[in-house]
C-alpha cells in the first residue's frame, strides 16, 4: 500500500539528553510548527527558552505551560522579528528574566504566495521584512549579548549558537513565490557572513533547511490523500517531515557536540535535494 496521508504514521516520541542545560534559548516564532517543536525540544534538553510569538498569546502560552510542566522554564513574549525596537525588547526581557542568552533560533518565517506578475509590493516587503531583516536583526542582538558575555565553560565552549531556519528553496527555485524563495536565498549569505565573521569569536552559525514539513504554513500541500501523494513525489523518502525532525537536528547544532559545524547549512528534507524528476528522466 502507497503511503497516504492518513496511514503514515508519526515519529515516535523523541527522546533528549540534557545537552543545554543551563542554557537560555531565544526561539523565534515559537508559538506553532517548527519553532514550536523546537521550543519544546530545547526545553527537554535542558534549555530555557523563550517563546516569541507574533501574535496569539494563547497558543505561546500553552508551549510554556507544557515546558514549564514538565519541570522546564520558559516564557512567553510578544515582538514582531521584522520591527527593530521590538527585537531589542525581546533580548531584553530574556535577558532580564535568564540572565542571558546562549541559543537563537531564527525561525519566525511565512509565505504571501503570488504569481510574479500579480505580487503586490507588501506581499514582496512583508515576506522579506520577516524572513530575512528579522533574522538579521535577532542575530545582531543575540551576537551583541554573546559578545559582552563571551565564553563559560561551564555551560558551553562556545560564546553562542545562532541557528537559522531555512527552506530547501534557499536552493530550489520556486515558481509563484519569488519573495519566499529570494528571502531564503537570502538567508544563506547572511548565516555564512555571520558565521566568517563571529566565528573567531567563538560565535557558531549554522542553518537548518527543511523540506516538506507537517506545518500550518503548508497544509494545503499534505492535509488531503491526492495533495499527500503529490508531494511524495518530491520526497524520496517518502514521507512528509513532521517538526519534531527539525527539533532533534536543532538540539545537536546548539550542543557542544556539533562544536566543529560552522558555515553550513544541514538540509533535513527526505532526500528532497536530490532531484527526484530524475529517478525516471533526464
Ligand atoms: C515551505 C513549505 C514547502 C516546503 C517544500 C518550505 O520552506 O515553507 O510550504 O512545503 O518548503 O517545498
Amino acid at each position: 500500500m502507497s503511503p497516504s496521508s492518513k496511514t503514515v504514521s508519526r515519529l515516535p516520541q523523541a527522546t533528549y539528553q540534557r545537552v543545554l542545560a543551563g542554557q537560555v534559548a531565544v526561539v523565534t516564532g515559537a508559538s506553532s510548527g517548527i519553532g514550536k517543536a523546537v521550543a519544546l525540544g530545547l526545553a527537554a534538553a535542558g534549555a530555557s527558552v523563550v517563546v516569541n510569538y507574533a501574535s496569539g498569546s494563547t497558543a505561546a502560552e500553552e508551549v510554556v505551560d507544557k515546558i514549564e510542566s514538565s519541570g522546564g522554564r520558559a516564557i512567553a513574549v510578544l515582538a514582531d522579528v521584522a520591527k527593530e525596537t521590538e527585537v531589542q525588547d525581546l533580548f531584553r526581557v530574556a535577558i532580564k528574566t535568564f540572565g542571558t542568552v546562549h541559543i537563537l533560533v531564527n525561525n519566525a518565517g511565512l509565505q504571501r504566495d503570488a504569481a510574479l506578475v500579480d505580487m503586490t509590493l507588501d506581499q514582496w516587503n512583508t515576506v522579506l521584512s520577516v524572513n530575512l531583516t528579522g533574522q538579521f536583526l535577532c542575530a545582531r542582538e543575540a551576537a551583541r549579548e554573546f559578545m559582552r558575555r563571551e565564553v563559560d565553560r561551564r555551560i558551553s565552549v562556545a560564546a553562542g549558537k545562532i541557528i537559522c531556519i531555512s527552506s530547501v528553496h534557499e536552493m530550489i527555485p520556486w515558481a509563484g513565490h519569488a519573495n519566499y524563495a529570494a528571502s531564503k536565498g537570502g538567508v544563506v549569505m547572511l548565516m555564512k557572513t555571520m558565521a566568517q565573521e563571529l566565528a573567531p569569536l567563538r560565535i557558531r552559525v549554522n542553518s537548518i533547511a527543511p523540506g516538506a514539513i507537517r506545518t500550518p504554513i503548508n497544509v494545503g500541500a499534505w492535509d488531503t490523500p491526492q495533495a499527500y501523494q503529490n508531494l511524495l513525489k518530491l520526497i524520496p523518502y517518502k514521507r512528509i517531515g513532521e517538526p519534531e525532525d527539525i527539533a532533534q537536528v536543532a538540539v545537536w547544532l546548539a550542543s557542544d557536540a556539533s562544536d566543529y559545524v560552522n558555515g553550513t547549512t544541514l538540509f533535513v528534507d527526505g532526500g528532497m535535494m536530490l532531484y527526484p524528476g530524475f529517478v525516471d528522466n533526464g
